[in-house]
């Protein structure tokens, strides 16, 4: 069966290959293609392991013409994300197929039995599932390399392969498909794949939008249909109506740290869109059900509400569009600046909501229960969990932007430096003014732009309801009075505490004392008033990977939320953990199931914020079949973690996670921080000034511009690493801990106990394993050879490579393996196979970067835009960006 299955992927790749061969032959001519041809037998042979071989690529591609080398990259980017589509549409199909480990993807129905044949009652388990609360933060971090409008092609492509394969009874249609499919493939390559102006926060916030629009929209209620049977088989019972287990939130338009294009303008506008939008939505449902809606029985509630009319339901219905039609139009002429005269526009959930429920009540009182639980339903469970604005909308900034504020403030009022005051003296000072009636900010206060412009966002605050707004995360916290800061902006410009704030701790220090702070903050009596009995924390992956190393890193996010945890419990606070994690391993990826279990004990109760970002989105939600399997994942993961929770760590285990971490950490900021070669080293070898030329998303690659490495962000950190497949941030120092330990007497053996018996450990060591598996020190080194003639960097880049090469054989020791991912032969073969495709990229890559360093960044459009495909076409052919 296996075997058949991977046959269908090879055929599909093969018939979308040939595709683009012959698109390719009609554009450049056969001599082209042959060319092409001729670099991929020279890379497969390169990958046979044979020196000449590689040699001879090299050779090749650096005798290429000019003119072919744009043209040449393309090919190899559109091959590799074919081939991508090709992959993505045979998980989709067969959705059990192994993915990251044999056997632990899960499926809620499996899950279900197990939790009640562990004795939790079927009452738990609905109660448990109607109460979850997860919320899936989508944002426009820049970290999805394909424009908008290829994805639409490729999504179309996708429908193509199935049509093929379920035509097999029916040529014409399977012909008409593959018509089709030549039609999308020569669209694709006659298309410009890298963008020509960066996005703006808008236009990132309507691709959200997009998302749900052609993917959650179907996959919500699907999702909850299924989930309502599977409940009614294991339990007996159905999901609650309003239940919303699964919400989606969004940082697009609301991220504005370090982003200065995200003003309280371009916020206030992406509110309105979704209104706009979600209205529009509405309509079709609405529409729908007024069409089907045509039955005269009703309950006596409902006929009282309409009246004695002959169709009681398309009457109720009837008003109801009336309204949301208002809503859209009300939008719509804000959106454009225009007054708005039309009638009652919808705030609120429960008013989209209330008369749908009338008329699903009524359907059950006179015994419908078909007709109210099909159609009617599936929108009831929209409004439940998209509420009137989609998505609620997120806002971020960092805690200096809040301290320039207090800055000028006391400059101003002449009440002092707030910059120079001690933790205490601020926080005395911001509960005396958040406890006084009279405001701080005076009327017409003159003070710098910047402030103005974070003044304007809490402006927005004041001015939107609950519904539309999710939470306030202040970046870079550190003090309790980052948090207290945000709570008096709000208060001053609004009257009140509008949205609830939550710290991002993002550095191993800020890490180290996440714990301390909230018990400091939590003790103060003026803050538990403001906040009541929530408390959200947010946990930043990568920055605190790029600051610390990942082990370390890894180590002190585990321990944060075990003090976390510890705090909120003993102040009687309900505790959400938001998780900033990225899609690569180096800033947190990994499998959803696997991260979520492998989170301490207690840190999931039944509610847990995570983002979405990038290319993941695509990933996990861009089709509703793969956004119904990614939501049943989530599901399951966090009701298995708040049911059946992972073990407490040993106490030995945590001594060692100590050491280990404290090693790696040493070992890792003995280069990154100490050695004096390191960011030149970094600078030479790797693409990342290059970078910053993409134009994935609308925020700059670095918090400021002037800055060095320290200023710049995770996202192009890892990134740059990623292309030359060094991937050095994620396993840095980690080499040097697990060869210590293992030499150790009974070090190997405490280490694979803890492989086995801690999913915090088992998980860290799986991304470890895949992460080096797509890691090429030959190439990293072909790379050096190119780009850096300085003895002592290439001295430095072989005591890397020989760090890499220590921990790859030690990880085969601790993981008793022969080779990395033996037991995950997809996950392997699926790098095996695109390693021929993305060589000659990274062989260009260098070539170009060489020859736009000659030029002083001076090179032709076309060979500037070659470089830019290698990078787009690397990071899909590695799947993930950075
Ligand atoms: P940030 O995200 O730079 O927006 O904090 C980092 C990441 O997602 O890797």
């Amino acid at each position: 069966m296996s075997h058949d299955l991977h046959e269908s992927l090879r055929d599909n790749v093969r018939v979308l290959g040939d595709c683009l061969g012959r698109t390719i032959a009609d554009d450049l001519g056969p001599g082209f293609v042959a060319r092409i041809e001729t670099i991929r037998g020279l890379a497969k042979r390169g990958r046979t392991g044979e020196q000449a071989g590689q040699q001879e690529l090299i050779d090749y591609l650096r005798r290429l013409p000019e003119t072919d080398l744009l043209p040449v990259t393309r090919a190899f980017n559109q091959f590799l994300n074919l081939a991508n589509i090709a992959e993505q549409h045979y998980r989709a199909r067969f959705r059990r197929v192994e993915d990251y480990k044999p056997g632990v993807q899960p499926v809620l129905g499996e899950l279900l039995e197990r939790a009640r044949n562990e004795g939790h009652s079927p009452r738990k388990l609905v109660e448990t599932l109607a109460n979850m609360r997860v919320e899936l933060v989508l944002t426009a971090h820049p970290t999805e390399v394909i424009r908008r409008t290829l994805i639409q092609k490729y999504d179309a492509i996708d429908d193509c392969l199935t049509a093929i394969e379920s035509s097999s009874e029916y040529p014409e249609r399977a012909a008409r498909a593959r018509g089709r499919l030549e039609e999308l493939i020569s669209q694709a390559w006659h298309t410009d794949e890298i963008r020509h102006d960066r996005p703006t926060p808008v236009d990132e916030a309507k691709w959200g939008f997009a998302v749900i629009e052609n993917s959650l929209w179907q996959a919500v209620p699907d999702f909850h249909r299924d989930l309502d049977n599977l409940l009614l088989e294991t339990a007996g019972e159905r999901l609650p109506l309003d239940a919303a287990p699964i919400r989606y939130a969004s940082w697009m338009g609301g991220d504005r740290d370090g982003n200065p294009n995200v003003t309280a303008k371009v916020t206030r506008e992406v509110l309105l869109l979704g209104r706009w939008m979600a209205a529009d939505l509405y309509l079709r449902d609405l529409e729908q059900l007024k069409t089907e809606l045509s039955m005269w029985s009703t309950n006596s509630a409902l006929r009282a509400e309409v009246g004695n009319v002959a169709e009681p339901y398309r009457e109720l219905l009837k008003r109801l569009v009336a309204k949301v039609e208002a809503t859209r139009d009300w939008a719509k002429a804000q959106l454009d600046g225009r007054s708005f005269e039309g009638g009652p526009v919808i705030e609120t959930r429960d008013q989209l909501y209330a008369p749908l429920l009338a008329c699903y009540r009524s359907l059950c009182d006179v015994g419908l229960d078909t007709i109210a639980n099909g159609v009617l339903l599936d929108t009831l469970r929209r409004v439940a969990v998209f509420g009137v604005t989609l998505t609620k909308l997120d806002l971020r900034q960092e805690a200096g932007r809040h301290a320039l504020v207090m800055e000028e403030l006391t400059h101003d009022l002449k009440l002092g430096n707030y910059r120079e005051w001690s933790e205490e003296q601020r926080q005395a000072f911001l509960l005396a003014e958040l406890e006084s009636a009279r405001p701080l900010i005076p009327r017409r206060w003159e003070c710098s732009a910047e402030t103005r412009e974070t003044l304007d966002t809490f402006a927005v605050v004041a001015s939107e309801y609950g519904e539309a707004l999710g939470t306030y995360i202040i970046s870079m916290a550190g003090q309790p009075s980052d948090v207290l800061t945000v709570a008096l902006l709000m208060k001053e410009v609004g009257g009140r505490v509008g949205m609830p704030i939550a710290p991002l701790f993002e550095t191993l220090d800020d890490l180290n004392r996440a714990g301390d702070v909230i018990e400091r903050l939590l003790a103060l009596p003026g803050y538990r008033q403001l906040v009541g009995k929530r408390q959200e924390v947010m946990i930043g992956y990568s920055d605190s990977a790029k600051d610390a190393g990942q082990l370390a890193a890894a180590w002190a996010q585990y321990r944060a939320q075990e003090a976390l945890v510890e705090v909120c419990e003993r102040h009687g606070v309900n505790l959400t953990l938001f998780h900033g994690r990225g899609g690569t391993v180096g800033r947190g990826g990994g499998p959803s199931h696997a991260a979520i279990l492998s989170q301490p004990p207690g840190s999931v109760n039944g509610s847990l914020r995570v983002t979405e970002q990038g290319e993941m989105i695509r990933f996990k939600f861009g089709q509703p079949d793969i956004a119904l399997r990614s939501m049943e994942i989530y599901a399951c993961a966090v009701l298995e973690a708040s049911l059946l929770p992972p073990p407490k760590p040993k106490a030995e285990w945590r001594g060692e996670m100590d050491r280990l971490a404290d090693t790696a950490h040493n070992a890792y900021v003995g280069v990154v921080r100490q050695d004096p070669d390191f960011v030149p080293y970094f600078r030479a070898v790797t693409p990342e000034g290059a970078l910053g030329r993409l134009p994935l998303g609308s925020r700059p690659t670095k918090r400021r511009q002037d800055g060095g490495v320290e200023t710049l962000r995770a996202i192009p950190w890892i990134f740059a690493w990623t292309q030359i497949r060094l991937m050095l941030p994620a396993w840095l120092g980690t080499g040097e801990a697990f060869a210590g330990r293992i030499e150790e007497p009974g070090g190997l053996e405490v280490i694979q106990e803890m492989r086995d018996q801690w999913p915090f450990f088992g998980t860290y060591l799986d991304m470890l394993e895949m992460l080096l598996a797509k890691a090429d020190v030959e190439i990293a080194t072909y790379y050096e050879h190119r780009l850096v003639d300085e003895p002592s960097l290439e001295a430095l880049g072989g005591r890397l490579r020989e760090r890499f090469r220590r921990l790859h054989s030690v990880l085969l020791e601790v993981l008793e393996q022969e080779e990395l991912l033996e037991k995950t032969p997809l996950i392997r073969q699926a790098i095996e196979v695109r390693n021929p495709y993305i060589d000659p990229l990274h062989g260009l890559q260098a070539e170009l970067l060489q020859r736009n360093r000659d030029a002083d960044g001076a090179i032709s459009a076309d060979l500037s835009r070659a470089l830019m495909v290698t990078m787009a076409g690397i990071a899909a052919g590695l799947r993930n960006t950075g």
